[in-house]
């Protein structure tokens, strides 16, 4: 009897199975396989990848997300696989607030942070990695890549060994390196890039640095690819394409940026800004936030997942508790309490706690302005609240989403080194004077307005690859150019080959015919006397 009840639910499973593969068969987009590969350990940037899995998820698709965290909370059809041997991305903490070092200094120290992807590279894909050993060699069959383009392009020999369409994304603005690969413009004349504090009216100077910092930061990455070729070969076999043919054959790739945030510039139909992605639905402040805050203004202060309160030393830390209070306002600040120095005094109007209802505290009527290390994540979410901001940048894209929102008029900026007991008077001026609160409000405005949801955006796009196969009709021919036809000097040197050889036929013909003049000239002469 048992027996019998167990084989009808077999069968029954069977048959809904078969027909479900019927399904996913014809209605390929509807229900595709998504194989989405973010080994290694870096919060903020996984923070994206899962909020696309999950959009993924909800439209009826599986994705398998080999992840290097192990974190329970994922929608249904995410199966998660844990890589193992993934380490922390270790920031080198001597370089951060280092605004105050030579430019060269700084974009040398900038890049150093590019080999720490050939360590990740070098620890996951070694062959005793066997989850990325069973991974290689699968018969599972998948749609679609969904993989992060960062520091470590080894991970795109996985849509060599599995045969998808690419899908990339990257968790900041366009890298040095980054979306030019699949032909995208990257003009530094007015473009500022990743590793500066540039921002949009660059003088002469800091065009030089910028067009300098360009160069060498795609320098320094083929470098560092060469590295990763090899760590490929030896991992996928000698027969991996080389690492910049598979990314030039990506498909779709999302950034994490917005025209309102950081600047107009020109972006193939396959290149789709998603900035603010991240951002999900809206919810009240609970019961022990409310009871701190009350009716009161208040401000809040967080550096972030990737930075703790150490990064910043006490004599500064105190600098900012002795501003707090001497303002009197409540403060919520993002600390845990074992991470506090013991030598910090910390007023009586300051709270801390170590997580955070980030998002639904930016966006709650009472707060004044957000104290910010300008990491993008949290600085999109204060524009879309329409919250002003007091930065003090430490690290990566941060001088730059730091001079994005100066330049916005929406926060006031301070030098880590700068920090003293007059950061008090940055925090009045933001508060008294109204302009960055109006200018913030315009700006969430502009953020906001868009033909859709930026996660829908992504979904949307990632469904165009599904159902177009690779979508092809997407990609630039640019990126079969080499790159001197790709600036037009072969045709120039043919135009300015043209124009010297009419020019010297034109000067020959005229001298020639001077000199015929001349002669001419000379014999009338002659005849005259
Ligand atoms: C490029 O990607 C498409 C799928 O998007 C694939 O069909 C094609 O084989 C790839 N080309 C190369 C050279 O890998």
């Amino acid at each position: 009897m048992i027996n019998e009840m167990k084989i009808e639910k077999n069968m029954r499973k069977f048959l809904l199975c078969n027909i479900l593969q019927i399904i996913c068969y014809i209605g390929n987009a509807e229900n595709a396989n998504i194989l989405a590969i973010f080994p290694v350990r870096l919060k903020s940037h996984l923070t994206m990848a899962m909020k696309i899995a999950e959009g993924l998820s909800a439209n009826g698709h599986t994705v398998d997300l080999y992840n290097g965290f192990r974190d329970g909370k994922l929608g249904e059809g995410i199966n998660q696989i844990l890589v193992p041997d993934a380490k922390d991305m270790i920031l080198p903490s001597e370089f951060i607030g280092s605004q105050k070092i030579s430019i060269v200094e700084r974009i040398t120290a900038m890049f150093e942070y590019i080999n720490a992807g050939n360590d990740q590279c070098r620890n996951i894909l070694s062959t005793s990695n066997d989850v990325m050993n069973k991974l290689r060699n699968t018969k599972k069959h998948y749609d679609l890549i969904l993989i992060e383009l960062f520091l470590y392009d080894c991970f795109f020999g996985f849509a060599h060994s599995i045969k998808a369409p690419i899908v990339a994304m990257t968790s900041s603005v366009d890298l040095p390196w980054g979306a030019n690969r699949i032909g995208n413009p990257d003009n530094p004349s007015y473009i500022p890039i990743y590793h500066t504090s540039l921002g949009k009216d660059m003088t002469l100077f800091e065009r030089i640095y910028n067009t300098f910092a360009l160069m060498y930061g795609k320098y320094r990455h083929r470098l560092s690819l060469q590295t990763q070729q090899q760590i490929a070969e030896e991992f996928f076999g000698s027969d991996v394409p080389s690492l910049n043919n598979i990314i030039s054959n990506t498909s779709l790739f999302l950034l994490n940026s917005h025209f309102s945030l950081n600047q107009a510039r020109p972006n193939l139909p396959n290149v789709i800004e998603v900035a603010g992605l991240h951002i999900g639905e809206l919810k009240p402040l609970s019961k022990e936030f409310l009871d701190i805050i009350g009716d009161s203004k208040f401000i809040y202060f967080s550096f972030g997942s990737v930075f703790k309160s150490e990064a910043i030393t006490t004599d500064k830390l105190q600098h900012i508790c002795d501003a707090f209070e001497k303002l009197n306002y409540p403060v919520l600040w993002k600390a845990d309490k074992k991470d506090i120095p013991k030598g910090l005094v910390v007023p009586k109007n300051v709270y801390t706690k170590r997580w955070m209802p980030q998002l639904d505290i930016l966006c709650h009527p009472n707060i004044l302005f957000f104290m910010t290390h300008s990491g993008l994540m949290g600085t999109e979410e204060a524009v879309y609240c329409g919250v002003p901001m007091l930065s003090i940048p430490l690290f990566a894209d941060q001088f730059l989403n730091s001079k994005n929102v100066q330049d916005k008029g929406i926060a006031i900026a301070v030098e880590l080194d700068k920090v003293s007991n007059l950061i008090s008077d940055l925090m009045k001026e933001l508060i008294e004077n109204p302009k960055y609160k109006q200018n913030a409000k315009k700006l969430s405005e502009e953020f906001k307005d868009r033909p859709k949801k930026p996660l829908d955006e992504a979904v949307y796009w990632i469904e165009y690859v599904l159902r177009h196969k690779g979508a092809p009709q997407l990609k630039s021919k640019s990126v079969d150019l080499v790159w001197y036809q790709y600036y037009l000097l072969d045709v120039g040197g043919i135009i300015l080959f043209l124009l010297i050889i009419s020019l010297t036929v034109i000067y020959k013909t005229f001298k020639y015919s001077l000199k015929c003049m001349k002669r001419k000239k000379g014999v009338n002469d002659k005849k005259k006397q």
